[in-house]
């Protein structure tokens, strides 16, 4: 088990690299292996949680190799994977699981799902209900995994309307749509990241959003021709929010992060960070690869509570765990409205949140939608817990972030996995002055 302990920080400056994109990785790699010839993929996030997806891939017959820092996938229309049996280790990754459902439910093909303890507990009904349609035998048990699905040899479109806004889903059923004749119709109450329909489109596949009877319509013709593609992934927001708040809360830091992706969909803690009276300063904006990218400059800041509205949380919904650490650290109470969602997470995040602030000595509590924490105005907090992550590489980092400001340090059990969304974290953030130390020391069992 690793153990990593986090220390009070005098300030953390200079330029912090941020890896690329998770949510891009997965779909660079998914939707490459759909195309007819090779596509290129530079920035890949090189990350347990991709390397599971692309591991997949590989197990599907896909051919999948590195060369001189860019991953080629050679693409053959889904060719190799008919006539596959076997099992598909997803690991932590539910977003890898969650696509590849997708895929295998339009293929004739035949593949069991599994994956770790944690992603063995997350609900995958939320799949399964409209991948049916398709015509896929699914089975499971109670609805999580493992989940065997044998692919529909005559997919047909699917048409389903979701009371949840979720680009998991989304994705796996426009996935699932790309090898049926017909138009995959897909509803949403608010819109969710869209990096899927870019990234097709990209490719040329034809889709529409729309807004119909108080939902978002996300509309794909079927049986797209894919043509292969040069992927360059832009580096990932959620990643930058842990040395972001890191800076904000700790006293004397300025930090750059360069290139950060800044699709209105995915930065909606930035906005938040900013309403709270945080000093980033967003420069140097432009385009690459069709999403909007930029500079960050982030200043130590006085931070002020706010009401964070619910129809907020899709564009920030991994947010959450390291805003409520600068929720702590503000002046007043602040109210993250429309959380339900972060219960099915990579732990129930609701209750991680509040239980670990608790037990520093942060007023937080929560209800069924929200979470509401009483920050300390700029107080050190007092530190000297051990935190089991649970499997959940956000939890993991939000609180060792929190250990720059606290007086005794803050020591988090199972850190390993970090690994599955940013395996550099803990040397990026010391560069840049965050006191971390890892110890390979085992406890007692
Ligand atoms: C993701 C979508 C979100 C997010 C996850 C990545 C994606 O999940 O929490 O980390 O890449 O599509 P949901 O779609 O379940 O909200």
């Amino acid at each position: 088990m690793t153990i990593i302990k986090s220390y009070k920080s005098l300030s953390l400056n200079g330029e912090i690299l941020i890896p690329g994109d998770k949510s891009i990785s997965h779909r660079s790699l998914i939707l490459s292996s759909c195309a007819i010839g090779m596509s290129t993929i530079s920035n890949l996030l090189e990350s347990e949680d991709v390397f599971s997806t692309l591991n997949a891939l590989k197990t599907l017959g896909v051919k999948i190799k590195k060369h001189n820092q860019v991953w080629n996938v050679y693409g053959n229309g889904l060719g190799s994977i008919a006539g596959f049996k076997g099992q598909l280790n997803l690991g932590n990754s539910g977003t890898g699981v969650r696509l590849l459902m997708g895929l295998i439910s339009g293929c004739d093909c035949e593949a069991t799902f599994v994956g770790d303890e944690s992603l063995s507990k997350r609900p995958m009904k939320r799949v399964i209900e409209p991948l049916m349609q398709s015509g896929a035998q699914i089975e499971s048990e109670e609805n999580s995994l493992p989940v065997t699905i044998k692919g529909s040899k005559i997919p047909l479109p699917i048409n389903f309307s979701s009371n949840m806004s979720s680009a998991q889903v989304k994705s796996a059923v426009l996935i699932s749509g790309l090898t049926s004749s017909g138009r995959t119709n897909y509803y949403e109450p608010i819109l969710s990241r869209d990096h899927t329909e870019r990234m097709l489109e990209f490719m040329g596949a034809k889709i529409k959003t729309s807004s119909c009877e108080g939902k978002w319509k996300i509309s794909m013709a079927g049986l797209p021709t894919l043509k292969s593609v040069d992927f360059k992934i832009p580096n990932d927001p959620s990643s930058a929010s842990f040395p972001i708040v890191s800076a904000l809360i700790t006293p004397n830091s300025q930090i750059m992060i360069k290139e950060v992706l800044m699709n209105k969909l995915r930065i909606g803690f930035i906005k938040t960070l900013l309403e709270m009276g945080g000093k980033i300063d967003v420069v140097n904006e432009k385009y690459s690869n069709g999403e909007k990218i930029a500079d960050l400059i982030v200043k130590s800041s006085k931070l002020n509570a706010i009401n964070v509205p619910a129809n907020r949380s899709p564009s920030m919904i991994d947010e959450y765990p390291i805003l409520s650490v600068a929720a702590s650290f503000a002046k007043g109470k602040t109210t993250f409205n429309g959380v339900e969602e972060l219960k099915y997470k990579e732990t129930n995040r609701i209750a991680e949140v509040v239980d670990n602030l608790n037990r520093l000595g942060i007023a937080a509590s929560s209800t069924q939608n929200k979470i509401i924490i009483t920050g300390n105005n700029h107080k050190v907090v007092k530190g000297g817990i051990e935190i089991d992550s649970k499997l959940d590489h956000r939890i993991a980092m939000s609180f060792l972030c929190m250990g720059f400001c606290s007086s005794q340090p803050i020591i988090i059990k199972r850190a390993q996995t970090i690994q599955t969304s940013f395996p550099n974290f803990l040397e990026s953030m010391k560069k840049i002055g965050g006191n971390l130390i890892k110890s390979n020391q085992r406890l007692p069992k």
